[in-house]
């Protein structure tokens, strides 16, 4: 039986310290976990306002195209108008239909979206981000945000860019990046048998050198996914083996999670080859993957290996769980919208295919000439 006035301190502490961690008889608690109504209100448009005024930056006479579907809570997203109205920006909240299951890898927005876009000074995707239009609008200049969407996004976002301590993740992704651009090899090894080697003299990174990146100038190209917290992401090619016990899959085409058992891929001449293992996830992603008659669709890294330095991202969530602490994550198949979001910056074999798709790696170790990085899942630099 629990005290009720140990109830009541937890209640106070909730009200008082959201983001805090504690320990009550072997119960790890995390005070944002308990936060609702208008106090998660409260720290969403926060970090909506941090998101918008000072990363986007937008300022009294620029304008918001914002393209989202019913997977997002109008209410979140009424929020981000709110934000841009009270800086002075003009706002159109797009609402499209959502993507039919299966069909969204080169799916594209409507031509209503797109034109609202290509007049826009900035654009929120809580579509599909990944299409030719949108990579043409941000080479036109349009500065372009990406929020993944989904029911728990006023969460994910709290947690993941509001409550995380950005200036630390900053300061790891400096010291990577600097490590990564003026290194020639890294390793990765796990447990399970990853065996891997990646060349990476001569690469430049194609994520943000900063995090939060710095806010764009006008006409600049910019376009960036929340949440931060990903380090790392090129390599001139790879080889060796890779066992995936993470996240697989494409969360557009409906297949995507986490395998029954390790799956174990032969990486050669910048293709997955051999692959065995999961009775879950692979038998109806190679089903997929073999019904588009495309042999790009195995064409690796499409990105990667990336590093997550996120503490508050959690496995599962769209787009945080690359960014999970610890983490790698590869890219496979297409990466020619990509290369375009990147400004052509892109290492590795360059990829036009039918789909593209991610895999992780957990718990394993990475060595950037010999300097750990990772071991064991954590972070060491
Ligand atoms: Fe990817």
């Amino acid at each position: 039986m629990v005290d009720i006035s140990i109830l009541h301190f937890l209640e106070d502490l909730i009200s008082i310290i959201p983001g805090t961690s504690f320990q009550v008889n072997n119960l790890s608690l995390h005070v944002e976990h308990a936060m609702l109504g208008a106090e998660r209100d409260r720290y969403f448009y926060k970090t909506v306002k941090m998101l918008i005024g000072d990363v986007l930056g937008l300022v009294s006479g620029d304008s918001l195209a914002v393209l989202y579907d019913s997977r997002t809570p109008v209410e979140a997203v009424r929020v981000y108008s709110a934000v841009a109205t009270e800086l002075g920006a003009e706002v159109a909240l797009i609402e499209l239909p959502r993507p039919p299951a299966g069909e969204t890898s080169h799916i594209i927005q409507p031509k209503p979206a797109i034109a609202a876009v290509k007049v826009a000074t900035a654009a929120i995707s809580s579509w599909v981000t990944y299409t030719a239009p949108l990579a043409e609008a941000v080479e036109n200049g349009v500065h372009l945000l990406s929020i993944p969407p989904g029911p728990d996004v006023p969460d994910m976002l709290i947690r993941t860019v509001g409550q995380v301590n950005m200036e630390k993740m900053d300061k790891e992704n400096a010291r990577i990046v600097e490590l990564w651009e003026n290194g020639k090899e890294i390793t990765i090894t796990s447990d399970l048998g990853t065996d891997l080697r990646a060349d990476i003299s001569g690469v430049k990174q194609h994520h943000s050198p900063q995090i939060p990146p710095p806010r764009p100038k006008k006409g600049e190209k910019w376009m960036e996914f929340v949440p931060w917290g990903q380090a790392g992401g090129s390599c001139n090619r790879v080889e060796g083996t890779l066992v995936v016990n993470g996240i697989i899959g494409a969360r557009s085409i409906g297949i995507f999670g986490l395998p029954s058992g390790p799956i174990t891929m032969e990486i050669k001449n910048n293709r997955i080859a051999k692959v065995r293992g999961d009775s879950r996830i692979w038998p109806l992603l190679s089903t997929y993957l073999d019904s588009k008659n495309d042999p790009n669709v195995y064409g690796f890294p499409a990105h990667g290996p990336s590093v997550g330095l996120n503490p508050n991202a959690y496995i599962g969530g769209p787009a945080e769980w690359e960014r999970v602490r610890g983490n790698i994550t590869f890219g496979v198949g297409d990466n020619s919208v990509l290369a375009r979001y990147s400004g052509g910056e892109i290492f590795g074999p360059r990829i036009s295919a039918k789909i593209h798709w991610d895999l992780q790696i957990l718990g394993a170790n990475l060595y950037l000439d010999g300097k750990a990085i990772v071991e064991n899942g954590q972070i060491k630099i």
